[in-house]
Parts: C-alpha cells; structure tokens; sequence
C-alpha cells in the first residue's frame, strides 16, 4: 500500500500537540482535513476537565458514518481520555479501532499494521519506559518555533489532577536526545524552542538538573530562544534562576501556575507552598530578571473554596499582576483525591461562574495595563508569519512572549526584528517596524 491519508483531531495541552505530531511522523502519512478522505482518523483527546473529555466522545461519534460507508478506515482515539477509559471506549464504541494511550505512541505502526492484518481492535495502555522517547514529532518546513518534549508524566499529586493518573509518573528525557533532537531543529531553520514537560523544571538526569540543561541548550549554535513550559513553583532553584540570568537566548517570561491565592484552598489542593511563599519566590525572579514577564493557571471554585478564599486569589491578582492568566473552574476527575470531597463542600455552580467571570473581568484590564506600559518601547520579535487578520502585518512575539503584529513583509518571518511599541491592547499589542 503506498502513503495513507490521515486525519488528526488535537485537543489539550503542548504535549498532546506534540504527540500528535509524533503520530504524524509514526503513521507517515499525507495529511487530509477531511476526514471522509482518510484512511486512517485519529482523535488525540485531552481529560484535564470534563468539557474537554466530552468533546472527544462527541467527536469520536462523528465518525461512525464514515465508517460505515467504508469499512476498511481505520479509527482511533489516542491521548488521555484513551488512557483513562480504556477498554471502556471499545465496548461503548464499536466504530473504534484502536485506543492508544499517551505513553504507547511508538507501538502505533505496530497497531495499524496488525489492524489491516488480522482485523483486530486494539487497546495499548501499556507504558513502555525503553520507547518512551522514541519517535519525533513531525516537522513542518518553514516554522520558526518548535516543542521539544523533555519530561513525560508527572510526580506530584495534585489533588484535582488526572495528569498523573494518565500520563503516569515523572520519567526524563536524557540530556544528550534532548539536545541531538534541539539540534537537529536548529539544522532545519528553527530559531525558538520551548521545552515541555509537566513540570519541566524538576528536570533531573543522572546528576544534571534542569539549570544544566538551559545552559547547555544555551551553548547550542544559532538558537536564538529558548523557553520552557510548565513550570511548578516549587521547583525553582537558585541554579535555574542563576540560567535564566546568565544565559541571554532564555526569554525572560514564565508560566507559574499558583492555582489559588488562597491557603486554606492550596492546602486542600496539595500544593506544597502558601501564598506567601509563592510571592516570595516571584520577588527573588524578579530581583534576579528585572523584565520577566509572569502567567499563571488558576482554579475557581475548588470544593470548599469560599467566598474569602475567593477574594484572596483576586488579592493576588492585585498583588502579582500577572500578563496572562488562563482560569478555569473546577472540574471533578474521575480517581482523583478531589473528586470524591463531600457534596457539601462543592461550590455551587453559579456561584463558581459568577467568581470565575470577576477573576477574568479584573484580569483582562491588568493584562490591558500590562500591555499597554509597554507603549513607546523597542522591543525584539520573532516574526513567525503573516496576521491572521491582515495580510499586510506578520505577527510574532516578544521575548516576554507578549503577541505583537505590526506591517510588514511575510519574509520577515523567522528573523528578529526591532519593534516600536504602539499600541497596547487585551491580549496582543502593536508596533511598527523601528529601524
Ligand atoms: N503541569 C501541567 C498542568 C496541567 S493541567 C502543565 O503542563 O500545564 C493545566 C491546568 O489545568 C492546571 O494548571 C490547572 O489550573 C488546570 N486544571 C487541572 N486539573 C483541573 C481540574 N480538575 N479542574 C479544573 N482545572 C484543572
Ligand atoms: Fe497536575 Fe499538579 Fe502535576 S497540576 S500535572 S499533578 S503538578
């Protein structure tokens, strides 16, 4: 059989991106935006909240058809929600070929050719620690930003979160594929990347820690960035400040989720550090790197969370005046700690909207002031391509990873420019080209 066609859903976090772009490079396939041209679909679902696992069912559903009139094409769901219902999926699905959990992505050649072969259904949860890493994701020509996945899997345990459960404990990439794979990117005219792990700061190899690794991807030639994400607040050692400070490709920008403002609620969440500690530790960044820019993820609405704990996590809005903060209500996950607090303590629904609507009101006038105090300055951008909306201005980003469009040329794209701040807006801001 020559080249198959596929057709990918991605849903969720970078890592669910990159994964898919692994199963790009694993399937080896052209690529179809329409799904009745496919010989193979695949939904790659993310279960962090319950919306996001909803779709993937409704998703999936669309397919049925499809299969219907042609037997012969293969559908899979990889990702979370695979991993965390497993068996399930094929029983309530009888549409669904495959169901590949986020660890067993090298096995998926394997799968497809036994599925063509012995016209099985195949369920893949296992996690195989030898091939965890193998297999890289796919590489578009031209882009100018890449991931480069350097942890699988997370050790902490917070209380409301899946991740552990179906992505499995902290397992890491060592140091020299994670530079032959930077490397390689940089060959092939990448000028960013963004190393990705759950908590890609606790980062550890055979003596190396995470503050090693950013220096030694510092010495990469021609890699005019480098940043990282997601960043777990305890974590941070003075040897990564000391690489954030010293190394000048490290954009000075950092994803810090704190969750809560308030102790009570961070204690129920089994954050291992307070408010205070939180604020701390931003003060001794910001001392360090003067111009870091700081974002965050917050939950509202946690069980037990009243309005005074509330009103400390809008304080804290206040207090640390993040760039951007990406909030979500709570959502009970299926074995985690969380999901099985009292029904007393939940927070009743429109109460949590209510507090989730006055967290994202007050934030987007700061990250509005935010943007706007840089008004007037110069700044360096990564051209990354063309606006989305205006042909006649490419867009790109700061270091700071603030979203900047201004006009000019589509082949700016790749190269960092100087900008002129003028303008700031809610969640981009504006410039022209200074020269
Ligand atoms: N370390 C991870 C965190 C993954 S989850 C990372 O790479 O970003 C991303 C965010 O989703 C979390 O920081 C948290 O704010 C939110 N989240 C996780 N579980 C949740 C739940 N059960 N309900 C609501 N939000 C949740
Ligand atoms: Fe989830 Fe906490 Fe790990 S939010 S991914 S358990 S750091």
């Amino acid at each position: 059989m020559g080249r198959k066609n596929l057709y990918i859903e991605t849903y969720g976090c970078q890592m669910n991106e990159y994964d898919s772009d692994r199963i790009r490079t694993a399937i080896d396939a052209a690529e179809t935006d329409n799904p009745k041209d496919a010989d193979v679909i695949i939904i790659n679902t993310c279960a962090i909240r319950d919306k996001a696992d909803q779709k993937a069912f409704s998703s999936l559903g669309k397919f049925k058809h499809i299969k219907a009139n042609n037997p012969d094409v293969i559908v899979g769901i990889a990702g979370c929600v695979a991993q965390l219902y497993g068996d399930k999926l094929l029983k309530r699905m009888p549409h669904l070929d495959f169901v590949l959990g986020p660890r067993a992505i090298p096995k998926l050649p394997e799968i497809i050719s036994r599925i063509e072969g012995e016209k099985i259904r195949a369920l893949e949860t296992s996690y195989d620690l030898e091939e965890l890493f193998e297999i890289e994701p796919y590489h578009r020509e031209g882009t100018v930003t890449a991931f480069v996945s350097v942890q699988q899997g997370c050790n902490k345990r917070c209380s409301y979160c899946i991740v552990p459960y179906v992505r499995g404990d902290e397992v890491n990439r060592p140091l020299s594929d994670i530079l032959k794979e930077t490397r390689s990117l940089v060959d092939k005219g990448v000028s960013e990347i963004t190393f990705i792990g759950q908590t890609v700061n606790s980062w550890k190899q055979n003596g190396d820690k995470f503050g090693d690794l950013l220096r030694a991807a510092g010495d990469i030639e021609n890699l005019e960035r480098i940043r990282f994400t997601t960043s777990y607040p305890r974590d941070i050692t003075k040897r990564m400040i000391e690489a954030m400070k010293e190394v000048p490709q490290i954009c000075p920008h950092l994803h810090l989720p704190v969750q809560s403002g308030s102790n009570r609620v961070l204690s129920m969440m089994k954050r291992t550090y307070t408010r205070e500690w939180y604020v701390e530790t931003v003060k001794r960044l910001q001392d360090a790197i003067p111009d870091i820019a700081l974002s965050t993820d917050i939950i509202v609405g946690f069980p037990g969370e009243t309005e005074s704990d509330f009103e400390e996590t809008m304080t804290l809005l206040e207090e640390t005046r993040f760039d951007s903060v990406f909030s979500f209500n709570f959502s009970p996950r299926p074995g985690t700690p969380a999901a099985e607090l009292p029904e007393e303590q939940s927070v009743e629904k429109k109460a949590a909207g209510a507090r989730l609507r006055r967290l994202q009101e007050r934030q987007r006038d700061i990250s509005y002031e935010n943007n706007q105090s840089r008004v007037g300055l110069v700044e360096d951008v990564l051209v990354e391509g063309p606006s989305r909306n205006d042909s006649s201005f490419v867009s790109g980003r700061t270091a700071q990873n603030r979203i900047t469009n201004f006009p000019g040329h589509s082949e700016l794209t790749g190269k960092i420019v100087k900008v002129k701040i003028t303008e700031g807006l809610h969640n981009s801001i504006r410039g022209e080209l200074a020269v």
